[in-house]
């Protein structure tokens, strides 16, 4: 007995240890790197910086390699040329797994398992086409109203001295108003919902927490955000929504669908409706502010892109006059190439989202012609475009934002190149293949109609001595990042 225990105990050890050290690598797999702290693995450079940690480990194990993160195992792929296979490869690699986990806990919904809520997943997914096609018109339409209100309403009332602002600030407040009358619809009496400055404070306290609740930490060891995210969820409860007119066909469908299981309990329905509010403003409020922010750090980009806006509207009869409301179509937003390509330009130098697939099986990964790497059942297939959108090789001096980059001969530019060859991908700030962000179109239209009003209507000045705001890195792998602190500036109604 007296040495069977600690044989026991040091059996267990070694099996412990053996657990926690992980996996070796086996022949036809990427190199592996799993770091010394066990589990935990690289987690903790890979969260400092995860350009930084991404580019040296390219430059030391070569484009395609594996590292252990947060006991995961993702199998980075680093040549943009190798993108193709990774999001054309169907039926081994799926993207829904991951998110079907992580949405319900952070959210607070249940999950949208097929055998709890039968079709519901398919339903879902089929009323993300409410957003595309046809039906981005009259979205687009309300947008503009929407933002005509909020801008008239609370920055174009006669005033034209210089007023002072931060910018970060300035672009939430109206994007995240206006987005949400255009998406849930205006009260039932009045134009304007009361509380939106409370419900915003609550949405950004809540939005500071979200990479830790996608990193599924519990939520209740994140102080208040339990509550925040109660408070959020039950303002889209049915009966608030059913007073709500003008809402959007896309919200509308949902809440059919949502009628139609009678599993999911009202909070359940409404904290569905939350998600999509973060899905909504989440990336795009940093985004308009990256936008505004380089066409008026640039006085030659901002003169540009004014001209534009203005001969578009003029083609179409219309001059513009600082007194009257302007309305800006889907088909005239079209034509604005050299505001595309600015906006583009600061989605490459601001997005940093990551693309994952969850390997279904132990397969063969084909990269390209010759070459395919062994990857496990459960690993994450991972593509980081942050590297692509930075790579000297595929964007000239990638730091700088140039406003017409992506313009050629009149035209948007499609053909960027890497080692000689076109790329398929290029710029990749809303995902790819089958998971690609539905709401992309929306998105860069309403960016667009937010920036034309911006030029129209102000004057705008940075104030002096500040530098370019840096980029928060707590969101890297989450979307577009949130600039690191707000930029001060100064307006003034324009005399036109
Ligand atoms: C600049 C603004 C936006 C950016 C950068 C952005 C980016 C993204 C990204 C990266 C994804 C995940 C795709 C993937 O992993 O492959 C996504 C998903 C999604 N986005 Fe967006 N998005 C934006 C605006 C919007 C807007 C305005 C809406 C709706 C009105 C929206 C609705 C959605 C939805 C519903 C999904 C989930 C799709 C699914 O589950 O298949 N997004 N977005």
């Amino acid at each position: 007995m007296s040495f069977l225990l600690p044989l026991l105990i040091s059996l267990l050890l070694g099996l412990l240890l053996w657990i926690l050290r992980g996996r070796t690598r086996k022949p036809g797999e990427p190199p592996l790197v799993k770091g010394w702290i066990p589990f935990v693995g690289k987690a903790l450079d890979f969260g400092k910086d995860a350009h930084k940690f991404l580019e040296e480990h390219k430059r030391e194990y070569g484009d395609v390699f594996t590292v252990r993160i947060a006991g995961k195992y993702m199998t980075f792929i680093m040549d943009p040329l190798l993108y193709p296979s990774i999001i054309k490869q169907g039926r081994q690699l799926d993207f829904h797994e991951f998110t079907n986990k992580v949405a319900p806990l952070t959210f607070g919904y249940p999950p949208v398992l097929r055998t709890a809520f039968p079709g519901l997943w398919e339903q879902i997914k089929r009323s993300f086409q409410l957003l595309q096609g046809d039906h981005l018109a009259p979205l687009t339409e309300s947008m503009m109203g929407n933002l005509m209100l909020v801008f008239r309403q609370d920055h174009l009332n006669g005033e034209s001295d210089w007023r002072r602002g931060s910018l970060y600030e300035f672009c939430c407040s109206v994007m995240f108003e206006a987005t949400f009358l255009t998406i849930y619809g205006r009260p039932a009496t009045g134009v304007r919902h009361g509380g939106m400055d409370r419900l915003m404070n609550d949405f950004h306290k809540f939005d500071n927490m979200f990479p830790f609740l996608i990193a599924q930490i519990p939520i209740w060891l994140l102080g208040r955000t339990l509550a925040v995210r109660q408070k959020l969820i039950s303002y889209f409860l049915p009966q608030h929504m059913a007073q709500w007119t003008n809402t959007s066909q896309f919200i509308q469908r949902r809440a059919e669908l949502f009628e139609q299981h009678d599993e999911l309990k009202d909070v359940d329905k409404a904290a569905h409706h939350f998600a999509i509010l973060w899905a909504s403003v989440g990336n795009t409020l940093p985004a308009t502010f990256w936008a505004a922010y380089f066409l008026v750090s640039q006085v030659e980009a901002l003169k540009v892109v004014r001209q534009e806006i203005v001969d578009v509207l003029r083609d179409s009869g219309v001059d513009f006059s600082n007194s009257s409301d302007i309305m800006l179509s889907k088909e005239q937003l079209d034509k604005l190439v050299f505001l595309e390509s600015a906006i583009n330009e600061s989605l490459r130098l601001s997005s940093a989202s990551m693309n994952i697939r969850v390997a279904q099986e132990d397969f063969s990964l084909r990269l390209d012609s010759d070459r395919s790497v062994g990857v496990r059942k459960g690993d994450i297939i991972a593509l980081y475009p942050q590297s692509l959108h930075l790579d000297p090789e595929v964007y000239d001096d990638p730091q700088t934002f140039r406003f017409d980059r992506f313009v050629q001969d009149g035209r948007g530019k499609t053909d960027f190149s890497k080692d000689g060859q076109k790329l398929s991908y290029f710029l990749m700030p809303f995902g790819s293949g089958s998971s690609m962000c539905p709401g992309r179109y929306f998105a860069i239209n309403e960016i667009k109609q937010f920036v034309c009003l911006l030029l129209l209507y102000f004057d705008l000045q940075l104030e002096d001595g500040q530098n370019r705001p840096g980029l928060d890195p707590s969101r890297a792998g989450l979307g577009i990042l949130l600039p690191s602190s707000d930029i001060r500036f100064r307006y003034r109604l324009r005399s036109v």
